[in-house]
């Protein structure tokens, strides 16, 4: 049965009240709320990282600031700790680092986005009126079993209930130049119109589709917008388009690499014709942990960024959904990050500075020269969860490798290594605890001289590192025993300065 829903009428996007819907997302409240005590004994939940209440949660979705605050959602499975039927969970925040959760925006309800398989897939937000808008993949199952995605629209007054548009899905069907891989909506106004990149894939390769529309209805396909020239990939998610600092810059998430990676692609975009020219490309995080990123511009004037703090590839190493879902919950997303542009060609990634009101308990080390004789212990709080800010002097820098190792234990211990002589920075995982594994590198460009600066938050179960103001970051998960709370620095060879060493206990936000 279906209501009409006056306000939405009057407000002129036609959105109806599906009762369907409202069951749905009250059964998927139930669900979560049988969960919860579970939570409280649940030993890796993050302390300061954003996680769904219970259950498992993938994608950042719909980022944005609205009506005073910051909106997250993200695609949510509230019946399991496992992928499947998708919803979309919402917090909001004043700050991006506390958050309060709020009932669930979308849960699967109608022909075109009920299927257990596939359901409220990921997409976008935007401010059109006094309205929130979200854009969504809807997934569903045709009786042939041929799957269907398409974007779906729905709306809100109150930025807290949702009604799906009757028009949907807002796109019929995927064009000729895509397939039927086409999801994960990123809209975005310029000038007169709206536009739409959607990802997609054609004879193997991935690539992003863009539409336009002048009321958020009625789409106009322009072409496609960027595509692989077959090193990124088999298929591109969730395509993400900004302009910063007079750049336009893509993200994009590409499907059918060794491993799963977050891809920027820094150019300029052309709003008549729809087209990307890239210039320059790299890695938004270059760690095991960090896939499906989302951008958003917040009233500060900042481009921030929040990804998924997991990525589909982790069960090469583990066996099943890891060591959380026994506990009841799988999942959690990045650090807000803000994006600057170096000038270089690369883009920056910082922790937003908010983060550090979390900070307590300070440590500071003076200058110090590290030996390999002498590791040098750090005070890092409990041990558990904690940031540390190194400053390294590189022209008087006489060692090939010097590295952290945290989270160390009796037999447990995760390290950072800082490689000269490869201009590399590894992060191990194989001993970090009896689930996780696999080194991960990446190239650290080591300047002659000058100062090297390193900041390194450490969580429950992750770890992610920042150098040089976020122009190389690397993230990943990570399931120590709580006893295991031993961090130092040391080096293979020669020594190393220290020019200072912050470190601070990291404050819970739940
Ligand atoms: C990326 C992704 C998206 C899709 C969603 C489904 O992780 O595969 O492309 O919309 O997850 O949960």
């Amino acid at each position: 049965m279906k209501i009409s829903h006056p306000a939405a009428v009057r407000e002129g996007l036609h959105v109806e009240e599906h009762t369907g819907h409202r069951e749905r997302l009250e059964k998927a409240f139930l669900s979560v709320q049988k969960q919860l005590p579970k939570m409280k004994k649940a030993k890796y939940r993050q302390r300061y990282h954003f996680m769904a209440p219970a259950f498992w949660i993938n994608d950042p979705n719909g980022l944005i600031w609205y009506q005073g605050e910051y909106h997250l959602f993200y695609q949510y499975n509230p019946f399991a700790p496992c992928w499947g039927e998708m919803h979309w969970g919402h917090a909001v925040s004043s700050d991006l680092v506390h958050w309060k959760h709020l009932p669930l925006a979308l849960a699967p309800s109608e022909d075109y986005d009920d299927y257990e398989l596939g359901g409220c897939f990921s997409g976008s937000a935007v401010q059109h009126g006094e309205k929130l808008c979200l854009f969504y993949t809807g997934v569903c199952c045709e009786k042939n079993g041929d799957e269907v995605q398409r974007p779906c629209l729905a709306c809100s007054g109150d930025g807290v209930n949702f009604t799906k548009y009757r028009g949907n899905p807002v796109i019929r069907s995927f064009p000729a130049d895509g397939s039927r891989d086409f999801r994960d909506p990123k809209v975005w106004k310029s000038g007169r119109f709206w536009y739409m990149a959607v990802g997609s894939s054609k004879n193997g390769r991935g690539r992003i589709l863009l539409y336009r529309s002048v009321n958020l209805t009625d789409w106009e396909y322009m072409g496609v917008m960027a595509g692989s020239d077959g090193k990124w990939g088999t298929m591109w998610e969730c395509p993400d388009f900004f302009s910063l600092q007079g750049k336009d810059v893509l993200l994009f998430s590409p499907v059918g690499l060794k491993d799963r990676k977050a891809v920027y692609s820094i150019g300029s975009f052309n709003e008549s014709n729809g087209n990307f020219t890239p210039e320059s490309e790299g890695e938004v995080d270059w760690g095991f942990d960090f896939y499906a990123p989302q951008s958003f511009s917040d009233p500060k004037g900042r481009r921030i960024v929040i990804g998924w703090a997991n990525s589909w590839d982790w069960m090469p190493w583990w066996n099943g959904y890891g060591p959380t879902q026994c506990d009841g919950w799988c999942g959690a997303m990045s650090l807000p990050r803000s994006i600057k542009w170096s000038g270089e060609g690369v883009l920056r990634f910082e922790p937003i500075e908010e983060l550090q009101q979390l900070r307590k308990n300070h440590a500071h080390l003076p200058k110090t020269i590290v030996v390999p004789e002498r590791p040098l212990p750090l005070p890092v709080d409990d041990g558990i969860s904690y940031e540390i800010c190194a400053e390294i002097d590189l022209s008087s820098l006489k060692s090939d490798e010097f590295y952290f190792q945290l989270r160390c234990g009796r037999e447990e211990k995760t390290t950072l290594t800082f490689d000269r002589l490869h201009n590399q920075l590894t992060f191990d995982r194989t001993h970090s605890d009896s689930y996780s594994g696999g080194v991960k590198s990446c190239l650290l460009p080591f300047s002659s001289g000058g100062r090297m600066r390193i900041r390194i938050f450490v969580d429950t179960s992750s770890i992610e590192i920042f150098v040089n103001d976020g122009a190389t970051v690397m993230s990943g998960n990570i399931y120590p025993d709580l006893g295991s709370t031993g961090a130092s620095f040391a080096v293979r060879n020669g020594s190393v300065t220290l020019l200072s060493v912050d470190t601070w206990g990291l404050s819970s936000i739940w």
